[in-house]
């Protein structure tokens, strides 16, 4: 019913989650490192129950299990300050979170015949929804990693001075074209990658790379957070207001210099590496001060499909347009995956970061956030109007 190498990506995609969970002491496991992310803890519990609704209540249909968690680990039920204190100990929801992911691998290699036919279970669909699902919160958990150590003492090692730059002349070439749009041979696909559809790219140029450290620094020493043409209002206002004059996973070490937060590590600022921690607002400053814009979505598939884009999974890449659904979407396997973020308020990224597992790295995989987001690991590739 599964293939082993399914089985084996599940379990890993599950200990993933777990792991993380297993090192922390009790506050790290329940506190809120930021306001918009959830304790450590609450994202391994998260995972192990949606895993164990879709299994064992949707499938089998037994709800013992999971009946009394909805009120903790479904999204909408319970605010984020509420989720750190309504944790079990950390030891407990680890032999409750095993117990349950090695119950539903079983269940999963031996699903019961009234399932046989449903389209959950097509092409290895489930297991399949519940890898990446792991692979997303695993992401989110480095996140939150990066966010304790933003609060933690500076490390005591020697911090990154790199030269600022002017904005890379690298480009690759999109002729106008009409190209496929989409994840339409991927089992895997989420909703919001289908269906598969034709549209007209180009000509457009975009950087071969995208913005390293140096080139942002060469934009934060031009003025860049100060340049009001450079910015979108509402992105202006949200620097102003915050006080925000270089990325969000940049801090600066006493005596000059950066460091940059990577996971649960920091490391000495590299001119070379991806700027990473930028908000929508920064990404768009940046690629206007390049003499640029942003890529649409749709360039950017286009062109990494085409073979022509260059460091593809070092930073997520903010796109110009907002999240929104393919002609002829239709929401699967449930209602609220994709469609309230279609609210225009959201706006696309693409790529991977450092921290994104295989399961979610494909041309076709369409992320999506608020545009004063910060917490990502997410850069800028300008692209340029012919
Ligand atoms: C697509 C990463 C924004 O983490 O909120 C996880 C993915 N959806 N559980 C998120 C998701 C339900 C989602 N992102
Ligand atoms: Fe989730």
């Amino acid at each position: 019913m599964i293939r082993e190498t399914t089985l084996a990506a599940l379990q890993e995609a599950q200990e993933s989650t777990c792991a993380i969970v297993e090192a922390l002491d009790d506050a790290d496991y329940r506190s809120q490192f930021h306001a918009d992310l959830s304790p450590l803890g609450w994202h391994a519990g998260h995972c192990a129950f949606i895993e164990t609704y879709w299994v064992r209540e949707v499938l089998c249909g037994d709800d013992r299990e999971t009946r009394a968690l909805h009120a903790l680990y479904v999204p909408e039920n319970l605010p984020k300050p509420q989720r750190g204190p309504a944790l079990p100990p950390a030891p407990e929801l680890l032999a409750w979170a095993r117990a349950r992911q090695a119950e539903n691998r079983a269940r999963l290699c031996d699903p019961p015949r009234a399932a046989a036919g449903r389209r959950l279970l097509r092409g290895e669909y489930l297991p399949r929804f519940l890898i990446q699902h792991y692979a997303q919160h695993y992401e989110t958990m480095q996140m939150v990693l990066a966010q304790r150590q933003l609060r933690r003492p500076p490390p005591r090692l020697a911090p990154g001075r790199p030269e600022p730059r002017a904005p890379a002349r690298a480009c690759v070439h999109l002729a106008a074209d009409t190209v496929e749009i989409g994840s339409g041979g991927t089992p895997a696909a989420y909703d919001n990658e289908l269906p598969a559809h034709r549209v007209r790219v180009g000509p457009v140029r975009l950087a071969r790379r995208p913005a390293t450290n140096a080139e942002f620094l060469g934009f934060m020493e031009d003025g860049g957070y100060r340049r009001a043409e450079l910015w979108e209002p509402e992105g202006r206002r949200m620097c102003a207001q915050a006080g925000l004059a270089h990325p969000g996973h940049w801090r600066a070490a006493p005596d000059g210099g950066w460091y940059e937060i990577v996971g649960a590590g920091e490391r000495a600022l590299e001119a070379d590496a991806p700027v990473r921690g930028l908000s929508r607002y920064e990404a768009h400053a940046f690629a206007v001060w390049a003499g640029g814009r942003l890529p649409h979505e749709y360039e950017w598939e286009a062109a990494t499909r085409a073979g022509l884009l260059e460091g593809v999974g070092g930073a997520w890449e903010w796109c110009a347009n907002p999240f929104h659904p393919y002609p002829g979407f239709r929401a699967f396997p449930y209602e609220r995956y994709s469609t309230p973020w279609f609210d225009g308020r959201h706006y696309t990224l693409r790529g991977a970061g450092p921290h994104t597992r295989n399961a979610v790295r494909r041309p076709g995989f369409r992320n999506f956030y608020v545009p004063g987001t910060r917490y990502l690991f997410a850069g800028v590739r300008p692209a340029y109007d012919e």
